[in-house]
């Protein structure tokens, strides 16, 4: 394989100095170059938006999205995910639009759609086999497809190829070709950045492979690393998050247990990270649409072959058990302090999915206020980074705008930017005697003193 990725290195250079060939098999990577071709994105979310404005700055783009919405919102420079600047869409060559017809005139497109789970936790594939069934409708000769959505190992060529096959009439291999690229980044995340991560590529052939690498390669500055088929780069992607997601869940299964043994994990996690191969994860909530819904496909995946994946599945059900836990972990401080949860007022800090995003989808943070919502006297949610109009809409919760004084218990549970203005003694005067703080990441500074009046919780 490494030497099929020097191949393709030293080709990607060829085609990099080539001039501009006027032969019928030109590469399609050189005619993007050329502006001779144009490449569609279709779904323009956090992974999506990111990628066509990239490739905008190289080559023709139709940036295509069924939300008309969102797409007017791009149209005049705003990121409706709250990402990206408008200096980020400045001197690119893009079109956006949310009619389908437009995509009839790209010939490289790449998928970005949605992959979430039902209420049952079963893939729904209905934006992905929507957007094969609108692309296949527009699909033509020579066109390449590239899937970039998270999906089960077997996805893209037992259920995408199919439809653009059936809608389009024509054949996969011969008339068209695929590829799949998932994608890495990290919302929020401003390090690890779509040029700054390796991208995986693959095809469907070695035609498709070396297109397809070409092309990415024309953006991504941290190189490719070319897999040796699409179902070996789809299971890539989704063992890197269900990875994640098995290491959070032993070390939330640690927490509860060392809370019983009155042991703080923070605690053993900093002594046992003196060994080289300790490996860095720590508690928390475990929310969004990757981490937490990726396994489900591999789950569902393994169901339809007779097997079950237990390690995979029982550190699902600990991830999506631990808002419950927490609020167990508070009533039970409250208790020892002379406090029923019933009587108490509780803030929870932070409803978003994770740390400095806006999005308040498959939250964890919100579930736990929600559950709190149900069980304490009453509750403040305070998120600066969510709209309280998604909030109410998803959770039918209230944010609050300002901090009371007298609260009984604090749940520090998204670590948000905004929030590292709150020190110990701002927790002193927003909370009640023998108040519980239950800070998930440790974030606060208890002074060398001690907490004083207050009950501090860390997993
Ligand atoms: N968000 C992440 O951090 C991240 C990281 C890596 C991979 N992924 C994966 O990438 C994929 C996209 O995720 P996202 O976070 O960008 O989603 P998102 O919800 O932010 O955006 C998806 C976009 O696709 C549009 N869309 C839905 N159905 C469509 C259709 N049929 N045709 C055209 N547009 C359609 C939606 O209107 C929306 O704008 C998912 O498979 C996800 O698992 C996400």
């Amino acid at each position: 394989m490494n030497s099929l990725n020097n191949y393709l290195a030293s080709t990607l250079l060829e085609n990099k100095t080539a001039h501009k060939a006027i032969t019928a098999d030109v590469s399609m990577y050189q005619r993007l170059c050329d502006k001779e071709a144009s490449l569609a994105l279709v779904g323009l979310g956090y992974v999506g938006l990111p990628i066509a404005l990239e490739f905008a700055k190289h080559f023709q783009v139709i940036g295509f999205d069924i939300n008309e919405g969102r797409i007017d919102m791009m149209k005049d420079h705003v990121d409706p995910s709250g990402e990206l600047s408008t200096e980020d869409f400045l001197n690119r060559d893009i079109t956006f639009t949310a009619s389908p017809k437009e995509l009839e005139k790209a010939e490289v497109i790449i998928v970005a759609v949605p992959t979430p789970v039902g209420k049952d936790n079963a893939p729904n594939l209905r934006p992905v086999t929507l957007a094969c069934e609108t692309i296949g409708r527009s699909l033509k000769k020579g066109n390449i497809v590239v899937f970039e959505s998270t999906v089960y190992p077997g996805c893209t060529e037992e259920v995408c190829i199919p439809i653009l096959e059936s809608v389009s009439g024509l054949k996969y291999m011969e008339d068209f070709k695929v590829g799949y690229s998932p994608e890495r980044i990290n919302p929020g995340d401003k390090v690890h950045t779509l040029t700054s991560i390796t991208k995986i590529v693959s095809g469907c052939d070695e035609e498709a492979e070396r297109e397809i690498y070409n092309i990415y390669d024309h953006i991504i500055e941290a190189g490719i690393h070319l897999a040796p088929s699409i179902k070996v780069a789809e299971a890539a992607k989704i063992v890197e998050n269900t990875q994640r997601d098995i290491n959070i869940a032993f070390m939330n299964e640690l927490s509860v247990f060392f809370e019983e043994l009155n042991i703080n994990t923070h605690d053993v996690l900093e002594a046992a990270g003196t060994k080289w191969n300790f490996l860095n994860f720590f508690p928390g909530l475990v929310g969004g649409h990757c981490i937490g819904v990726d396994p489900y496909y591999l789950i569902h995946k393994a169901r339809e072959h007779g097997m079950q994946l237990p390690v995979i599945s029982s550190s699902r059900f600990i991830n999506d058990s631990m808002p419950a836990k927490v609020v167990k972990l508070v009533e039970q401080r409250l208790a020892k302090a002379g406090k029923k949860l019933s009587e108490s007022k509780v803030l929870v800090l932070g409803a978003t999915f994770k740390e400095n995003v806006t999005d308040l989808r498959n939250s964890k943070a919100s579930e736990l206020a929600q559950l709190f919502y149900a069980k304490a006297g009453s509750l403040d949610v305070i998120d600066p980074m969510a709209d309280k109009g998604e909030m109410m809409d998803y959770y039918g919760l209230n944010l609050a705008e300002t901090f009371a004084d007298d609260y009984d218990a604090v749940v520090y549970a998204v670590n948000h930017k905004d929030f590292e203005i709150i020190d110990w003694s701002f927790i002193e005067e927003i909370t009640n005697d023998a108040a519980v703080v239950f800070d998930f990441k440790r974030t606060l500074t208890v002074p060398v003193e001690g907490a004083g009046k207050i009950e501090y919780l860390t997993l």
